[in-house]
Formats: structure tokens, sequence, C-alpha cells
């Protein structure tokens, strides 16, 4: 039988862990056999979604590219896995209602750790005013209501993370169990 097409959609603010946790997801899943692609905010932005910026509008048509890419992948049979910040409800519910298999998973992480870790240094020059319309600092950040899977990147490790995940995938039969 040909494999059954979802997307797994990550959201969740920058820092939070969505592309770390994009990685050894499909890792995972290509192992067990399945075609997966990843669709990374910042990749998207150096290619389908070059020149748009961070206002309420570019992120729309950002999430909104990102979200009819993944519909063609997921109708085709393949496991799509979006990992970009989409803050707005309304264009996630879209894309949600436009693809129908999918699965959103809402990485969570309070402001504070992100500012505490700040891989890129951005929290750091978005707190000082230099970056403006930071999401979750200048910027709104809409959580999901009624996520699929809720992770709790600052308490969960990577591995514990990704098996949440694989254990969801399995028990609500989207994948073969391992
Ligand atoms: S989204 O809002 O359109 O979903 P996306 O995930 O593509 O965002 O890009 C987010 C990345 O862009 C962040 O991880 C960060 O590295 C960078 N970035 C630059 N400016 C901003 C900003 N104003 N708000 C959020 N992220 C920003």
């Amino acid at each position: 039988m040909a494999q059954r097409g979802f997307t797994v959609w990550l959201t969740g603010l920058s820092g939070a862990g969505k592309s770390t946790l994009s990685v050894p997801i499909a890792q995972e899943l290509r192992r067990r056999g399945l075609q997966v692609e990843i669709l990374d905010g910042d990749e998207v932005r150096t290619n389908l979604s070059k020149g748009l910026g961070f206002s309420k509008e570019d992120r729309d048509t950002n999430i909104k590219r990102i979200g009819y890419v993944c519909k063609l992948l997921t109708r085709n049979g393949v496991v799509a896995i979006s990992a970009a910040i989409s803050p707005y409800r309304e264009i996630r519910d879209h894309n949600r209602r436009e693809i129908g298999h999918f699965i959103e998973v809402y990485v969570q992480c309070s402001l504070e750790a992100l500012t505490k870790r700040d891989v890129k240094g951005l929290y750091k020059k978005a707190l000082a005013g230099e970056i403006p319309h930071f999401t979750g600092v200048s910027d709104p950040y809409e959580p999901p209501l009624q996520p699929e899977i809720l992770i709790d990147s600052e308490r969960l490790s990577v591995d514990e993370s990704v098996r949440k995940i694989l254990d969801y995938l399995e028990q609500h039969d989207w994948i073969p169990r391992a």
C-alpha cells in the first residue's frame, strides 16, 4: 500500500527547537521507509520566500506558501514537516483546513529560557530594541489552542521530544508501529 501523506506542523518561538526536532524526526521516519521533506523557515526564506520580511502580511504569505507546498507533498503520500514560527492562529488553521492530514505540534519555551539560550543572539538585540517586530518580544505569537502535541522544550530533551511525537504518530496510525 502506498504511504499515507501527512503534515507535521511545528510552531513556536524562534529558538524553541522546531528545526532541531525536525531533523531527527525526519531521520527516523526515513529509516522506517517513509518519504519525508522538511520545510524550514530559515531555508524557505532564502528561496521560496526570498525578499519577504516580518510584517504580518509577509509572514502570512510565507506561511501560506509553506502550507501550499505541504499540501502538495501530503496529497502525494509524502510526510511534510514544517518548521517555521507561524505566529498567527488564523493562518495555521487555514493550512490545517487546506491540508487535512495535519498534526500541529506546539514547541513551547518561555521567553526567559529563550533569552538565556539565545543561540542566534537575536533576543538580546530584540530586547534592546534593535530588531523591531521580533516575535515574542515586540510582535505577537498566538499559541495553538488545541495542538495535537505539546512539547515543553524546556523540560524535555530532544530525544524525549522526538519520542513523544513518534508515539503520537504511531498511536494515531499515521505511521506503522516500530
Ligand atoms: S514566520 O513568522 O514567517 O513563521 P520564520 O520561521 O519564517 O518566521 O522565520 C523566523 C526566523 O527569522 C527566526 O528564527 C529568526 O532567525 C529570523 N528573524 C529575523 N527577524 C525576525 C523577527 N522580527 N521575528 C522573528 N524572527 C525573525
